[in-house]
């Protein structure tokens, strides 16, 4: 591949492009949803809470509910991921783009960590981690097969250096961002597509009690929009806001007394 062109074919229109979003009853997945439907994509919409799914499908329009559909499931249960896509590829008879939107945070902290704290840590694990494994084990035989199709895996920032109260959301993240770079490696030969996904803050319920002021915080509606935008392009890693997210990207080169004496003084830690 040539070294300046886009990592990914662009994507020219979404009219009739079938995508699956997992994690799309709330805030990221659920913005990006609405705003790929809007452009005209046929969307199906996943997550645990039905009610919500359903509220996000009868808001759309007329003509992007028809095609859409609604698939409730639980990411950490592998046959009910691979139940709803092998439903999902009958149904549109193969899929173009799946977005993994789906993820949980924990605040947990070093200091109090303990034998209590590891069915938190788990949960986290088992969704971000685990949850991503379930959905490549679904559909990868199929879009490897039809050499065709593409993968979003929404990571984040703060997968890119150790952070406090992040200790297994982070490492999640950090697995993600390494996964998505081995994914795209492999992948990009057959045909497949892989975008690396790594929002900064973005203002959702996952973050609504976070009990630390946020830096460049963005709606999940322009998150939603960065990442269509970046879609589009082709591009492999897909950071937004670029003020915030190129900082912490210096963050990382920096040696690590550097970085964690400024990781110090950003967190405001004694
Ligand atoms: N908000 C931020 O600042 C930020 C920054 C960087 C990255 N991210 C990442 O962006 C993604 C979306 O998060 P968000 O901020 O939009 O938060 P959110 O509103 O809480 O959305 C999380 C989504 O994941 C779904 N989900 C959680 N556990 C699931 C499970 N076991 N099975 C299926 N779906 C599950 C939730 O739906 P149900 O509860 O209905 O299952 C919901 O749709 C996450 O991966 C998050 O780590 C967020």
């Amino acid at each position: 591949m040539p070294l300046f062109s886009p990592s990914n074919p662009p994507i020219t229109h979404w009219a009739g492009m079938r995508v699956w979003i997992i994690g799309a009853s709330s805030g990221i997945g659920a913005e990006t949803a609405r705003l790929l439907a809007q452009r005209g994509a046929r969307v199906a919409l996943s997550a645990r809470r039905l009610a919500a799914l359903e509220a996000l499908h009868a808001d759309l329009d007329a003509s992007a509910r028809e095609e859409a559909l609604v698939l409730p499931l639980d990411v950490t249960d592998a046959a009910a991921v691979e139940s709803a896509a092998r439903h999902l590829l009958s149904q549109w008879q193969g899929l173009d783009l799946v977005l993994l939107a789906a993820g949980i945070y924990d605040a947990l902290r070093a200091p109090v960590f303990d034998a209590a704290a590891l069915p938190a840590a788990r949960a986290v694990l088992e969704v971000n981690l685990m949850g991503t494994y379930h959905v490549l084990a679904a559909l990868l035989p199929h879009f490897t097969r039809q050499r065709r199709g593409g993968i979003a895996i929404i990571s984040s920032v703060a997968g890119y250096s150790g952070l406090p109260s992040a200790l297994a959301y982070a490492h999640s993240k950090a697995a993600l961002n390494n996964l998505c770079e081995g994914l795209y490696f492999e992948l990009r030969p057959l045909g497949l597509s892989v975008y690396r996904i790594c929002p900064g803050f973005i203002a959702t319920a996952m973050t609504a009690h976070v009990d630390f002021r946020m830096p460049a915080l963005l709606s999940a509606q322009t998150a939603a929009h960065e990442i269509v935008r970046a879609l589009e392009r082709g591009e492999f890693d897909i950071h937004f806001p670029k003020s915030f997210t190129r900082f912490l990207k210096l963050l990382r080169c920096l040696p690590r007394r550097i970085y964690f004496a400024l990781l110090r003084l950003g967190t405001r830690q004694v």
